[in-house]
C-alpha cells in the first residue's frame, strides 16, 4: 500500500486475485456473524460447539483475529476488543452492513424511496440497534465534556435526536440519562412505528417523544438543551438548513454534536465511506466543511471530540450563552 492506494494490479491473475479476496472477506464477516450468533464467540472469548463452528474460527485465524491450532482462542487484540461491553454493537453493525449490502446488490427486496427508505424494516432494526451504543457515549463521555451539560441533565434536560430512526440510540440515550426527556424527528412513517415498538418495549412513555417533522421543517425555538444530528443520514441540501433549524430550537448555552464519516483515513476506508454515504443520500462532510458550515449556522466553540478508532468523527458546537 502507498498513500495513494495499492499498486495497480498488472495482469489478471493478480486482478481475480484481489477480487477473490474481497469474496473471501465476506464469508469471513458471515463467519464472525455465525460464531456471534451461536454465541461460541462471546466476551469471555471463544466456546466451539460444532463443526461449523470450528471452520468459522479458522476463518478468523486466517485472518489472524483467532490463534492456536487445537485449542484455538481469540487473538489478544480482538479479546480487548470484545471485552468491553460493544460486541452486541458490533453484531448488530455487522447484520446491517451484511443487509444493506444485500439491499445495495437487489438480493433483498428494497422498499420504495430512496437512503434510508429503501431498507427493510429488519435493516432499520439492525441499523438502530447499532447507533445505540452512539445514545449512551453521549450520555458517558460527551455530556461531561461540554460546559453546563452535566447540570442540566443531572436535574433533567432536553434531548432531541435527529433522524430519530427505530429509536434506539434515543432510548439507550434516556436509561444512561434517567432524569431526560427526549424528543425525535424522523421523515419515514414506517420508522417511526417501528420507533413507538421500541419506547413501548422498554417502558420510555413517558419521557420519549417522536415526531413525523423534517429537521430543516423544525419549528421549535429555546426548548433543548443538546441535539445530535448525524451527517451521513441527513441530505446535502438539508444539512445546512437543518443547523439553523437545531440552532433556534436550542437553549441559549446548549450543545449540538454532529456525527461524521472520515474522510482522512486510508484509500480504501475512505472510498468505502463515501459510497456508503452516497447510498444512504447523506453528506460527505469533511472537518473544514463541518466548522465552516456550523459557524455559518451561528454556532460558536466549535470542536472535534475524540473518538476511537474506526469510529466516526464527532463535531461539538455551541448556541452562545446569553450573559
Ligand atoms: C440510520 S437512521 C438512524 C438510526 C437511529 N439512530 C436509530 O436508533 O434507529 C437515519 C434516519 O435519518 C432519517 N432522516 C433522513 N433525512 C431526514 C431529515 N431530513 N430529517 C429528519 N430525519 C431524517 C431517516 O429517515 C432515518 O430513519
Amino acid at each position: 500500500m502507498t498513500d495513494q492506494g495499492p499498486e495497480p494490479v498488472a495482469s489478471s491473475g493478480a486482478a481475480a486475485r484481489v477480487l477473490s479476496g474481497l469474496e473471501e472477506a465476506t464469508w469471513v464477516l458471515a463467519g464472525f456473524e455465525h460464531l456471534l450468533r451461536s454465541g461460541a464467540l462471546s466476551g469471555e472469548g471463544l466456546r466451539l460447539q460444532t463443526r461449523e463452528d470450528h471452520a468459522a474460527a479458522s476463518m478468523l485465524a486466517a485472518v489472524g483475529l483467532v490463534v492456536g491450532d487445537d485449542r484455538p482462542e481469540l487473538a489478544n487484540g480482538l479479546l480487548e476488543l470484545v471485552s468491553d461491553g460493544s460486541l452486541h454493537t458490533r453484531h448488530q453493525a455487522m447484520i446491517s452492513t451484511l443487509r444493506q449490502v444485500a439491499t445495495s446488490m437487489g438480493i433483498v427486496a428494497a422498499h420504495d424511496g430512496d437512503g434510508w427508505a429503501a431498507q427493510d424494516d429488519d435493516t432499520l432494526l439492525a441499523q438502530g440497534k447499532s447507533s445505540a451504543l452512539g445514545g449512551t457515549m453521549l450520555a458517558m463521555y460527551a455530556i461531561p465534556s461540554l460546559e453546563g451539560l452535566s447540570e442540566r441533565f443531572a436535574a433533567g434536560g432536553d434531548f432531541l435526536d435527529i433522524g430519530v430512526g427505530v429509536a434506539e440510540l434515543a432510548a439507550a440515550f434516556c436509561e444512561a440519562m434517567p432524569n431526560a426527556r427526549v424528543v425525535g424527528i424522523d421523515v419515514l412513517p414506517r420508522v417511526l412505528a417501528l420507533a413507538q415498538q421500541t419506547i413501548t418495549a422498554r417502558g420510555l412513555r413517558d419521557r420519549l417523544e417522536v415526531r413525523l417533522v423534517a429537521v430543516q421543517e423544525l419549528t421549535d425555538v429555546a426548548k433543548f438543551d443538546l441535539a445530535w444530528m448525524p451527517a451521513p443520514f441527513l441530505p446535502e441540501e438539508v444539512f445546512p438548513v437543518g443547523l439553523r433549524r437545531v440552532h433556534d430550537a436550542l437553549r441559549s448555552g446548549g450543545w449540538l454534536v454532529v456525527g461524521a464519516g472520515r474522510f482522512d483515513d486510508d484509500a480504501l476506508a475512505t472510498s468505502v465511506t463515501r459510497w456508503k454515504t452516497l447510498r444512504s443520500g447523506g453528506t460527505p462532510l469533511t472537518p473544514d466543511d463541518a466548522r465552516a458550515s456550523l459557524d455559518s449556522a451561528g454556532f460558536v466553540e466549535i470542536r472535534e471530540l475524540p473518538t476511537p478508532p474506526g469510529a466516526p468523527a464527532l463535531y461539538a458546537a455551541r448556541k452562545k450563552p446569553t450573559t
